[in-house]
């Protein structure tokens, strides 16, 4: 295999048989002594041996987790019945309905990866079950499995945040895809990253999905290529028809039972499964798991420095004081240029996984000529949205 030598690269360098070649490996069992089988190079974990692994040897079964994740493994793991308090699910369930009964109507619904309409999506579902039942949620989030597998990945202090997806009855499979942060920017954006950066991307989040309900290979539990993550131009693969193909062919399917978790690398490539049931509705709670490293040091109020900042740049722009590549530049040091976090029920994307920046707000007003008055109304309107 071509070896990347390169600090960036475009999509125009993809290689299938790069890809194909890694994801042709076997997973050796040896090498995962904790674990107790392997299907379909996916390892599988018992709740129970990991417990007392974490007993015996904490720091040689974090080692074993993260090796299982990281890009000398297949980079996606399962821990059958990490929760198995079938009540409690039930009752995250319940609560999930609810949520999206209240919702419905009142948000635009925006899935990045599926139909409107063909599955139930909830957005920051950890923050609206942690209001709506203080006492599930805490039984729910206190889980140690949770926390082994993030502190293997991420290290100490890192951040949960969770989306709930049903996918109904009939509910179709997403295209294969990789997940934040790169999963999220177009091939082109990916592109203006070093490669360096597209090794810690993978680094800095950790994919996580439990199973509220049982998800048998006809309900579509999700699509796997293992050993896919390790490819590292994969960030920009995903969206090639040859790629997708081969995901189509090469793909695994475990069959989950409700309470059993799984866990991947967010650079491996994966998608949700077709629904073929007639009855059941197939319900994960997707764990979004961050490193504590993707903050700044000093909190800056961007709106403020948005807001004071815009009559002067409109005025340098239109006494052409100031050129394309100065705004560009010069939005960096003003505006929160990253689309995340969001508020992903009001901020939702337009025909892109991620929604527009305050710093591309910023520039395309200037270059609209819009005036001090209504861009003061307009950044108002934005900040509402994105954090209200
Ligand atoms: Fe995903």
């Amino acid at each position: 295999m071509k070896s990347i030598n390169a600090i960036f690269a475009s999509s125009d360098e993809i290689e299938l048989s790069d890809l194909a070649q890694l994801c042709q490996q076997t997973l050796n069992l040896d090498h995962y002594p904790t674990a107790n089988q392997c299907q379909q190079n996916v390892l599988i974990y018992q709740a129970q041996d990991l417990m007392n692994a974490m007993k015996r040897d904490p720091r040689a079964t974090l080692s074993e987790l993260h090796q299982a994740l990281s890009t000398s493994g297949p980079g996606v793991l399962v821990i059958k019945q990490a929760q198995p308090n079938m009540a409690l699910l039930d009752r995250h369930n319940t609560l999930y309905e609810a949520i999206l009964q209240q919702e419905a109507g009142s948000t635009q619904g925006g899935d990045h990866f599926a139909k409107q309409g063909a599955n139930g999506r909830i957005w920051n579902a950890l923050q609206k079950v942690a209001l709506a039942d203080p006492n599930a949620f805490l039984h729910y989030y206190k889980n140690p499995m949770l926390s082994w597998v993030a502190e293997a990945w991420l290290g100490p202090n890192w951040q949960m945040t969770s989306q709930v997806n049903i996918v109904r009855p009939g509910g179709q499979a997403q295209q294969p895809h990789r997940d934040y942060h790169l999963g999220f920017q177009s091939d082109e954006t990916c592109s203006r990253y070093p490669i360096s950066l597209h090794r810690l991307s993978s680094s800095l989040t950790l994919q996580g999905a439990l199973a509220h309900s049982d998800m048998p290979l006809n309900s579509g539990p999700t699509q796997l290529l293992p050993f896919s993550h390790q490819y590292e131009l994969g960030y920009m693969a995903w969206r090639k028809p040859e790629v997708k193909q081969y995901f189509a062919e090469h793909h695994v399917q475990l069959p989950l039972e409700k309470g059993d978790a799984l866990f991947f690398n967010p650079a491996l490539l994966h998608a949700a499964g077709q629904n073929r049931t007639s009855d059941l509705h197939r319900i994960g709670n997707l764990l979004q798991i961050s490193a504590s490293f993707g903050k700044t040091m000093e909190a800056i109020d961007h709106q403020t420095m948005c807001s004071y900042l815009y009559t002067a740049t409109l005025k340098a722009w239109q006494q052409n004081a100031l050129d394309e590549q100065e705004l560009n530049t010069l939005v960096n040091s003003i505006a929160d240029s990253y689309a995340f976090p969001t508020n992903l029920d009001l901020d939702t994307p337009q025909g892109e996984t991620a929604p527009s920046t305050q710093a591309q707000h910023f520039v395309q007003h200037i270059k609209d000529l819009v005036s001090p008055e209504e861009y003061q109304h307009s950044l108002a309107r934005l900040c509402q949205k994105r954090c209200p």
